[in-house]
């Protein structure tokens, strides 16, 4: 029987931004959230280097391995591999929309093939302890109908699945860039309330443009939780906002002390031949909306991008830090 994990907010799989370092990054910020990996092909988990692409720090923990790949048997391959080592849950990625996921027939193209999705996740089922989740979309290209995605939705309750994430924006698999894709169409939320209310027994989590307190607060009116991407990536420190409001939690760290911890934990991802600028970029919205933010992101881009960029800089730049905080406390 799988067991459940705390999901009122999670942190959206992206590509490029949600790699272990970030993760650790987010991790200093919050406890309470729940993280999830960039996608990642079930070839490239089976025959790839597994250190690099699939290990984490123990502390990244509540976290889920997002896969993407229609092939029964890699998946299930792959769900016993994430809770081998030690990943809380395998989410699988039916909703990205790139021409490259389609040709490898995974992502949102699967919308189209409700049976193929249901046997993917029974054998990943059959295959784990862990939960299996899924990530889609409301609908894809013409299709943004409610009787479709129901049926689709219960596909994959049949086959085992108890959580669904929906991104309340339908996949345009023709025509648009994934990138446009992300803003175009406009969000139907009430498509997926409506789902919620049509399967009162499925963890339904919504995503899609949740960008306050006040958005979340609403939105878990009407489902089990929200999953939030672009905003916290752009502003990590929301995360504290979220810590406050969601999960009652009054003793948050200062953007000073996270600087701290992750300078630490740069310290020792250096020795073992991590650059720089693979942590630190992550770091580049910390300040989002603050007193001398522009400062700190021009000061990280001159510096951690650098390809010679060493841990003294990072130091430096902690400095910089300290700095900034004094003169927005002082500007408050
Ligand atoms: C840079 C970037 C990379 C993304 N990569 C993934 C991915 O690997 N897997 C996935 O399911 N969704 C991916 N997404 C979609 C997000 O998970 C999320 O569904 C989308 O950004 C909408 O949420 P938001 O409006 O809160 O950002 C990505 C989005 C962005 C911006």
């Amino acid at each position: 029987m799988n067991k459940t994990i705390e999901k009122s907010v999670s942190v959206a799989p992206m590509m490029d931004c949600t790699d272990r370092h970030d993760r650790y990054f987010l991790r200093l910020i919050s406890k309470n959230v729940m993280l999830y990996s960039e996608m990642v092909a079930t070839k490239s988990a089976i025959h790839g280097d597994r250190k690099k692409i699939l290990s984490f720090s123990p502390e990244e923990k509540p976290l889920a391995l997002q896969v993407g790949g229609s092939d029964k048997k890699e998946l299930s391959q792959v769900a016993k591999i994430a809770e081998d080592m030690g990943y809380d849950e395998i989410n699988i990625n039916l909703g990205c929309p790139s021409k490259k996921v389609q040709k490898n027939k995974f992502g949102a193209c699967l919308m189209k093939e409700p049976e193929l999705v249901a046997e993917c996740i029974n054998s990943m089922i059959n295959s784990c302890k862990i939960p299996v989740t899924a990530k889609t979309r409301i609908g894809f290209d013409e299709t943004e109908d409610f009787n479709y995605l129901n049926k689709f939705i219960n596909k994959i309750k049949e086959a085992g699945c108890n959580t669904i994430i929906l991104h309340a924006r339908k996949a345009i698999l023709k025509g648009l860039s994934p990138k446009q894709n992300l803003n175009i169409p406009k969000l139907n939320y009430q498509m997926v309330y409506e789902i919620k209310k049509k399967n009162p027994e499925l963890e339904i989590i919504i995503n899609g443009g949740i960008s306050s307190i006040k958005d979340i607060k609403q939105h878990l009116k009407k489902c089990n939780g929200v999953m939030i991407g672009r905003t916290i990536y752009q502003n990590p420190y929301f995360l504290v906002d979220i810590e406050k409001e969601i999960f009652n939690v009054k003793d948050n760290p200062t953007r000073e002390e996270i600087v701290e911890l992750l300078l630490k934990y740069l310290e020792k991802e250096v020795k073992l031949g991590t650059k720089v600028n693979h942590v630190m970029r992550h770091a580049v919205g910390l300040y989002h909306g603050q007193i001398g933010s522009k400062n700190w992101k021009r000061y990280l881009s001159d510096n951690m991008m650098a390809r010679d960029s060493d841990f003294q800089k990072a130091k430096h730049i902690m400095t910089i830090v300290q700095n900034n905080e004094k003169n927005n406390q002082t500007n408050l």
